[in-house]
């Protein structure tokens, strides 16, 4: 007899996320999601954030880089808001119920599954898929894991992870319906605000991202105050003066994202900006979003910077983080063990 699935409204909330430490973490992952992990933090929902340098590896890291990265990411966080006593901090590899439960979910999800993943596709599209890591392939699953392990219900990300995400309620299902258990939640996404897909300032149809080739088409959190009003200036756009109307942004992409980046970055809607910029050329509205960037940004940057001048107090950090994650985690999963069929007898 299997018992129905349970619906995430019977598990207590628990909001979880990720970001990976790969390069710097730019516009896109700040607006996108760690914006909204602040606001969520003051909702009243426990929430956990970790930063992914087990999936980082899936595509080659320098070592000396990735420990540099993951400690530059943890100082972004808290920069921009996150309090590591309300909310639990920690990078992936000091959890070991991440691997643990991504294993287990390997042999739950289907190949056929993974394959139909845009972000794999896109990542091999034109490459020899053959030639890629093992890791990539399953990235998924463990992100799956990720989540699961703490039987997280929210889960805030950018626009772009939605199918991922979808994959993980599939897991959740499938595991749940093979062993007749209603034991994980099947989760939702949140995504939400005005800026849940930043796009590239060179070119309005693809995404902000900390792997496109050109530093032109992204701002890192790590610019200076001159080189984010720079790339502003520069960013490209059309002739037209702004529209009175957001139906008018339809098709122009850069003007639609700027104005995107301008409503996250206030706080307001499209719309207000829109009515408040309504017949503006980008010689007005460039320098003020520049000028409002600046003003949103610097502030995370310079306190970036006096973060990092001290790594052992941010290890201090992730490593307390860790061991809160960890009690979390660890009896889900043994949990799971257990549903699985494992012989858990080792003397504690
Ligand atoms: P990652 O590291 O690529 O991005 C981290 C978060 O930033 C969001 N994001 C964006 N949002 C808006 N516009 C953009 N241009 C933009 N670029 C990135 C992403 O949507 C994401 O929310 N697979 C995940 C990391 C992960 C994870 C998880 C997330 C691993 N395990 C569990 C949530 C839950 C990733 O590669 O994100």
């Amino acid at each position: 007899m299997t018992e129905p699935v349970q619906t995430p409204q019977t598990f207590a909330p628990r909001i979880f996320s990720g970001i990976q430490p790969s390069g710097g973490l730019t516009l896109g992952n700040y607006l996108g999601a760690l914006k909204r992990f602040v606001e969520k933090q003051d909702e009243g929902i426990e929430t956990i954030y970790c930063l992914v340098d087990m999936h980082a590896i899936t595509v080659w890291q320098d070592p000396a880089k990735l420990r540099q990265q993951t400690r530059e990411a943890a100082a972004a966080f808290i920069a921009a808001g996150i309090d590591p006593k309300r909310s639990i901090l920690f990078n992936q590899s000091q959890v070991s119920a991440h691997a643990e439960l991504g294993w287990i979910f390997n042999c739950v999800a289907r190949m056929g599954w993974m394959g139909r993943m845009t972000q794999w596709k896109d990542k091999t599209a034109g490459k020899n898929a053959e030639a890629e890591s093992l890791g990539l392939f399953a990235y998924p699953s463990l992100m799956a894991a990720d989540i699961l392990a703490y039987r997280a219900t929210m889960v805030p990300v950018g626009e772009d992870q939605k199918q991922h995400l979808e994959l993980t309620r599939d897991i959740a299902i499938k595991f749940n319906h093979d062993y007749g258990v209603s034991f994980f939640p099947v989760v939702e996404p949140i995504i939400e605000g005005a800026a849940t897909r930043v796009m590239s300032l060179r070119d309005g149809t693809k995404k902000m991202s900390k792997s496109d080739p050109s530093d032109q088409s992204r701002i890192n959190l790590t610019d200076t105050a001159d080189v984010i009003a720079q790339k502003i200036r520069k960013a490209k756009t059309d002739p037209e003066p702004l529209p009175d109307h957001l139906d008018g942004l339809k098709d122009r992409p850069e003007a639609r994202n700027l104005v995107n980046i301008y409503a996250a970055l206030s706080g307001h809607s499209a719309a207000k900006v829109i009515h408040d910029f309504a017949g503006a050329q980008f010689g007005t509205f460039k320098p003020a979003l520049a000028d409002l960037a600046v003003a949103k940004l610097e502030p995370i940057t310079t306190e970036m910077n006096r973060l990092m001048q001290d790594p052992a107090e941010i290890d201090r950090i992730l490593g307390e983080g860790a061991v809160r994650a960890d009690a979390i985690a660890r009896p889900i999963l043994e949990q799971v063990y257990d549903i699985v069929g494992m012989v858990r007898s080792r003397p504690v």
